[in-house]
This record gives C-alpha cells, structure tokens and sequence, in this order.
C-alpha cells in the first residue's frame, strides 16, 4: 500500500491511537460524531427541498434554553447527535445547546468513560439566508464512578478536555479536529462519503490585519473594548501602526475557520445587552473547543482578563466574552482591558 494513498479521518485516528494520543473508544466517539456530522451536513445541503428551512414551532416559536427561537436545523441537528450517540456505548452522559440539562445515556444502552457537548447547528440566524453553519462538539472525561452525570459532571474547565472539533458547512463541508497534538482539517469526500486529511498542523499567524466583531454593538462595549477598536480603526496613521480589515460571518464556526486558516482576531466582547448573562457566547460548547483548536494551532484565547482554558465553569450554558485567534492580536487585546482595569 502506497504510504502517499490519501489519509481518511478513520486512518489518521487509527494512526492517533498508535501514538498513543487517543484509545480505542475516544476513536469511535470521534467517529460517531464525525459521521452525525456528514449526516447534518446532508440535511443542511438540501435546503428548501428538504424542509429544513425556517423556525421550528408551530406557530407559536419554540423557546430553547438560551431565550432563542428555535429553527427547524437547530432541533434536527440536535436529533441527529443524540440519535447517533446513544446507543454508541462510548459515552457516559452528553449536554446541548438546545438542551436544558445533561443527559446520562440511557440505561438500556452500554455506557463509557466520555462526556460529549455540543451545539448541534451554530450560527442558525444563517440557515435561512444560505451562509455557512457548522457543528461544535467538546469531549471530557466522565469522572470516576460516575454512572448517571449530571451537569455538575460537565462542569470542567477547558483544558481538561481530550478532543474538541467543528464541522462547517460551507461549498465544502471540512471537520476540523484536535486530540491534544495539533489542529488538522479534513475535507468531506461526498462521493466516498470519507472525511479525507486536507491540512495537517495548522497554524495561525501570530500577527494579523483582520478583525472579526459585531461592530453595531460598538456603543454598548466597555470602556476597554472601545479604546481596542478605536485604535485599531485608526489604521496606518493611528497607534496600531497598520491598516486592518473586518469579516463578520454571524456563524462563529465559519469566522473561526478563516482564522484557522489565514489568522485574524475574532471577538464577543461583553456588552450592556449580554452582559447580565456574562456574555453572548457559550463557555462549554463554543468557546472552550475553539480555544483548545485554536491554541493547538499556535493561537491564544481569552475572555479578555483570563485564559478561556483556565476558566472553571459555574454552569452549564454559561455565557463568557470571548477574543480568540493570531496569537499578538490577542494578547494586545488583552492588555487593553488588563491596563484598564
Ligand atoms: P448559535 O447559532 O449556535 O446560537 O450561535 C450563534 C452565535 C455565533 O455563531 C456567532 O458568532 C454569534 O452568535 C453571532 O452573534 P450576532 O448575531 O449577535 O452577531
Ligand atoms: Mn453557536
Ligand atoms: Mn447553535
Ligand atoms: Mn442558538
């Protein structure tokens, strides 16, 4: 067999556990969600033929737990993970977006050592308009002896998770992955139905002239934030010395695998509308698996004032500021609100 024949996701992970860097049962979690993943991934391509388009109640709008009305994707994608991950017997309980607490895995199923949380369909206020959504997963072990977690078993800080990823559903469909050894893209072959290796050990640029923030929440940033901005849109003549250029997709997915690929800083500062609830984005399944991806890349996150790893979650849809990417841009960022405080 030709050691050149192209890498699928199967063979790199088969290949992670011969390193050493995964064991038998992470792999297959890994697999099962991969493959959830290719099927959201059908769902979303088809669209308006495959009435997936569009709010989720009848009628009245199906409120999830975050206050957000619920589209159709967010419930189907939703379905599709729990649907493949229960009956895996590689889990011991998993946690949602669009799901108001944990879950053990149910008792007729084989149970594991992992605990998997994810947010099914980021970025839905783009399903109806045809721009990239994605999928997020987080992966922490269940701790020892426990049979039936509850949140209180997810509550574990960033750094102690043992696989993070995303999909994004763009013209391609890629998965994006780390084990703790590196940040890798796989590309979906839809003719053999195979995530195929397409980038090994990304790494970000550690400067970078593009920033990614909703800038119609300018005037309800603190006092930091705005300094931040103020002198990064002064541009060449300003303190910052360069002219910087802005992407805002509104799917975190998508905006975090420009960076991925090409760097930029990408921010969801605290503001007066979210502040009450500590943020607009997610702790335990958007912002810790991109900050694992994105740090396993050469990158940095932080809240602004603290590693987004080092955060010891309070509970489970938690809400943080979030400034994440080209490893300088972040750390200026960061001193703008150290320096202020
Ligand atoms: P979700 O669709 O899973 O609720 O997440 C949406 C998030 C994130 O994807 C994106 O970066 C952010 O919301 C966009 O927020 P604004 O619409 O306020 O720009
Ligand atoms: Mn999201
Ligand atoms: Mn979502
Ligand atoms: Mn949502």
């Amino acid at each position: 067999m030709s050691s050149t024949a192209p890498v699928s996701l199967t063979r790199f992970l088969i290949e992670e556990e011969r390193a050493g860097h995964i064991n038998a049962e992470l792999r297959l979690l890994i697999e099962v969600v991969a493959r959830a993943c290719k099927t959201i991934s059908i769902a979303v391509g088809k669209g308006a033929l495959g009435g997936v388009l569009g709010d989720a109640g009848q009628g009245a709008a199906q409120i999830n737990v975050q206050g957000e009305a619920q589209k159709k994707l967010d419930v189907l994608s939703n379905e599709i993970l729990l649907e493949a991950n229960a009956w895996g017997g590689h889990l011991a309980g998993l946690a949602s977006e669009e799901m108001d607490h944990a879950q053990p895995i149910p008792d007729v199923y084989p149970r594991g050592n992992y605990l998997l949380l994810f947010d099914p369909l980021d970025g839905s206020s783009n399903i109806d308009v045809n721009i990239s959504v994605g999928t997020i997963f987080s992966v922490l072990r269940c701790p020892e002896g426990v049979t039936r977690p509850d949140d209180s078993h997810f509550l574990q800080p960033g750094h102690a998770q043992v696989a993070a990823g995303y999909t994004v559903y763009g013209p391609s469909t890629m998965l994006v992955l780390t084990v703790g050894h590196g940040t890798h893209a796989f590309t979906l072959d839809r003719e053999v139905g195979s995530f195929m290796l397409t980038a090994r050990h990304l790494r970000i640029p550690e400067e970078t002239k593009e920033f990614a923030v909703n800038m119609s929440n300018q005037r309800f940033w603190e006092p930091p934030m705005q300094a931040y901005v103020a002198d990064l849109l002064a541009g060449k003549e300003g303190p910052r010395g360069k002219d910087f250029n802005m992407r805002w997709v509104a799917s975190m997915v998508a905006d975090v695998h420009r960076i991925l690929t090409r760097g930029g800083i990408f921010s969801y500062p605290l503001d007066a509308k979210c502040a009450e609830k500590g943020g607009k984005l997610r702790l335990m399944y958007e912002a810790n698996p991109m900050a694992l991806l994105v740090e396993q890349a050469g990158g940095a996150a932080s809240t602004g004032r603290e590693r987004m790893l080092d955060v010891v979650p309070k509970h489970l849809h938690q809400r943080v500021p979030v400034f994440l990417g080209s490893k300088r841009e972040v750390e200026t960022a960061v001193r703008y609100h150290t320096e202020h405080d």
